[in-house]
């Protein structure tokens, strides 16, 4: 394989994947990725990269995509096996070479995998594709103490740590049970567990 498409080509390809209310979504990621990465010393580039493409999969998965993904070589989760939307990011990180068009870094793939529930392998770009996604501007269930309150985390694994407790006290209103490799990314973070 050989160098991938730029930004731009893939903005334009993914545009044509998703909804306008997604692709706007993912604008916003990709912004806020941006600044993320820029703090944290991290290529801003690379982030949005990332964020431009991660929903690209988002209104591709049915009851075949658990198969799909392991014959893929993915472990799938039992959550993802209920709730196969849950695989969008799957998707995504196996044809991510392929609609990049080259070689895709294994750290842009664990990032698109674990966007939705989380993982310890997810990466320092996996956490800012987390973070960003739940806090980009157009996401109406936060207000702006709770940005702020986010971005006042002084690492990445705090700020994880911070959406985490909103979206456990969320899930626990719903009645939802939180997805056990998402309970093994708290408490390993909780206990200074680092993100690589
Ligand atoms: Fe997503
Ligand atoms: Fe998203």
């Amino acid at each position: 394989m050989s160098m991938r498409i730029g930004y731009t080509e893939l903005e334009a390809k993914v545009r044509g994947m998703i909804k306008e209310k997604r692709f706007i979504h993912s604008e916003g990621v990709v912004s806020v990725s941006r600044m993320l990465a820029e703090r944290f010393g991290l290529s801003a580039d690379d982030a949005a990269y990332i964020g431009i493409y991660h929903d690209a999969y988002r209104y591709s998965c049915d009851s075949a995509t658990p198969g799909f993904c392991r014959v893929h070589g993915i472990e799938v989760f039992p959550e993802e096996e209920k709730e196969p939307m849950l695989l969008h990011g799957a998707l995504s990180a196996i044809h991510f070479p392929s609609d990049a068009e080259g070689d895709v870094p294994e750290h842009f793939l664990r990032a698109v995998r674990h966007h939705t529930l989380g993982h310890r392998e997810m990466g320092v770009y996996g956490a800012v594709l987390y973070i960003a996604d739940y806090i980009e501007p157009g996401r109406t269930h936060l207000d702006c103490d709770d940005r702020r309150k986010i971005l006042s985390g002084e690492c990445l694994e705090d700020m994880i740590l911070t959406i985490m407790e909103m979206q456990g006290a969320y899930f626990k209103r719903k009645g939802i049970e939180e997805a056990e490799v998402s309970r093994e990314l708290y408490d390993f973070l909780r206990s200074g567990g680092r993100l690589q």
